[in-house]
């Protein structure tokens, strides 16, 4: 029997957005990546962490370059790609335009995955552009039972504060969460660390194949940032490193492209990884009265914590042993059929999620991960579906007074 899914809200025209996006990094490509620091309006983005040394204030420097360069086949680009420069889906560090496409095949409910997923053997990904040497591209095989969604490439720049928070905080909101019985009970993603070899500044330590929690990543898959950089580099340009050894499957079969070998040598990977380390959050603006006590009684700090404490050996002294507001617990949630991509990541199921960082929201233009809301207002509304965890919230919030409304939303643009 057929399943039929009951969305809040209006649902997005994936074609139609995806085609608003595509042009949208045409254009900014046409104008070409304005240097420095991005401005909207008075604002400003892309910058280093307030009080950084000499020696790091360099590293932000050489990563920050490494982040916006576009690649070319002649640093390894391809076979398959799906953009030129990290910069593309992280313009000034904040999100998008650019954006990845993903697919998967599923059962007649539409969301559960098929087991072993026969009809993608290439895997998840489309990869449409070609470089080095290919001729033929990854597209999402047309026939029934696939169901393609859209991962718009997130803000970084809460990367850092991420990778700071103590462990012992995501097991200790996790633990909370399971005592409650009101449907809220987030998890940490187990996954198996997936670097070749451990290139992280020497604390992480951890080793191929290790259990790990992860952190980054709609689903939080990843665990640290050298580890996501090596993947980002790999996964969305076919550039090869010390940490990913293996150009992305193609239709081809083909191993390697215009530069033999090894793509990219491990500084590379750690200069970008120290960057989004090093990325300040955007400046906070005054909260409005009444905003964040409002946004405490819906019960959005549940997952959207707003302060986490950061572990006090963390290599960076801005971020060791601090209080970080990021606004998300780093848990998965279950958020219900309406957002399910039938697309896992370690333990994450179809319809789990980690809880996004709400620091820096004034700047995006859409919003949840596959940019399916247009307003701050839709993208609560969007996921408070039936059957999701962050139900019983969003129906607090729409039982707010518009004025209430109003102030709660207003607030969220100020983090
Ligand atoms: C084609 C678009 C695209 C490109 C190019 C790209 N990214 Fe991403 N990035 C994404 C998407 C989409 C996600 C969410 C991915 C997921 O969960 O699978 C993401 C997630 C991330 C995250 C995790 C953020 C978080 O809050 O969890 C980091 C860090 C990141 N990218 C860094 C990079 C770096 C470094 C590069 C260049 C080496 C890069 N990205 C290139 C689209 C892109
Ligand atoms: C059960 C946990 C949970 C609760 C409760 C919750 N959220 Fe979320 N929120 C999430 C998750 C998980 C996402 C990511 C969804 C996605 O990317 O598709 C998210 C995404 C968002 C986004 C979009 C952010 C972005 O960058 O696209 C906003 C805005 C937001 N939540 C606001 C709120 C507000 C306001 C409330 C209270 C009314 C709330 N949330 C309650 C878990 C929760």
């Amino acid at each position: 029997m057929r399943t039929i899914i009951v969305c809040n809200g209006k649902n997005m025209q994936p074609l139609l957005r995806a085609l608003f996006v595509f042009c949208c990094v045409l254009l900014s490509y046409a104008c070409g990546p304005a240097p420095g620091p991005r401005a909207v309006g008075d604002d400003l983005t892309d910058l280093p962490l307030v009080g950084l040394s000499a020696e790091w204030t360099s590293r932000f420097d050489e990563g920050d370059r490494l982040f916006e360069v576009p690649y070319t086949a002649g640093d390894g680009l391809g076979p398959l790609y799906i953009r030129q420069a990290c910069a593309a889906c992280h313009a000034g560090g904040g999100r998008g335009p650019g954006f990845v496409e993903k697919v998967a095949q599923v059962e007649g409910d539409g969301v559960t995955p098929v087991a072993g997923q026969p009809a993608l053997p290439l895997g998840h990904t489309v990869r449409r552009l070609m470089a080095g040497g290919a001729r033929q591209p990854l597209e999402a095989p047309s026939q029934p039972g696939l169901r393609q969604s859209t991962r718009v490439g997130p803000a970084v720049w809460a990367a850092g504060a991420i990778e700071a928070i103590d462990e012992r905080e995501l097991l200790r909101l996790e633990a909370e969460q399971a005592q409650r019985g009101d449907g809220v009970s987030g998890r940490v993603n187990r996954v198996s660390y997936a670097s070749e070899r451990s290139a992280d500044l020497a604390f992480h330590g951890h080793r191929k194949g290790d259990a790990v929690i992860g952190r980054f990543g709609v689903k939080a898959r990843v665990a640290t940032l050298d580890d996501f950089t090596a993947d980002a580099f790999q996964g969305d340009m076919g550039l090869t490193s010390p940490l990913r050894l293996t150009e992305p499957a193609n239709p081809e079969g083909l191993l390697d492209d215009h530069k033999p070998g090894i793509d990219l040598p491990l500084e590379t990977v750690q200069a970008v990884a120290d960057y989004l380390r090093l990325l300040r959050l955007p400046a906070r603006r005054p909260a409005p009265p009444e905003g964040p006590r409002l946004f405490e009684a819906a019960g959005c700090a549940t997952c959207h914590v707003p302060s986490l404490t950061t572990r006090a050996d963390y290599p960076v002294p801005q971020l060791a042993g601090v209080s970080v507001q990021v606004y998300s617990d780093v848990l998965l949630h279950d958020l219900g059929a309406c957002l399910a991509d039938g697309l896992t990541d370690g333990d994450a199921t179809s319809s789990e999620f980690r809880t996004a960082p709400l620091v820096g929201l004034r700047f995006s233009r859409s919003f949840l991960h596959d940019g399916r809301a247009a307003t701050l207002d839709e993208a609560v509304r969007l996921h408070g579906a039936e059957g999701s965890e962050a139900r019983a919230a969003v129906l607090a919030f729409e039982r707010l007074s518009d004025q209430e409304r109003a102030a709660l939303l207003s607030f969220l643009s100020t983090l």
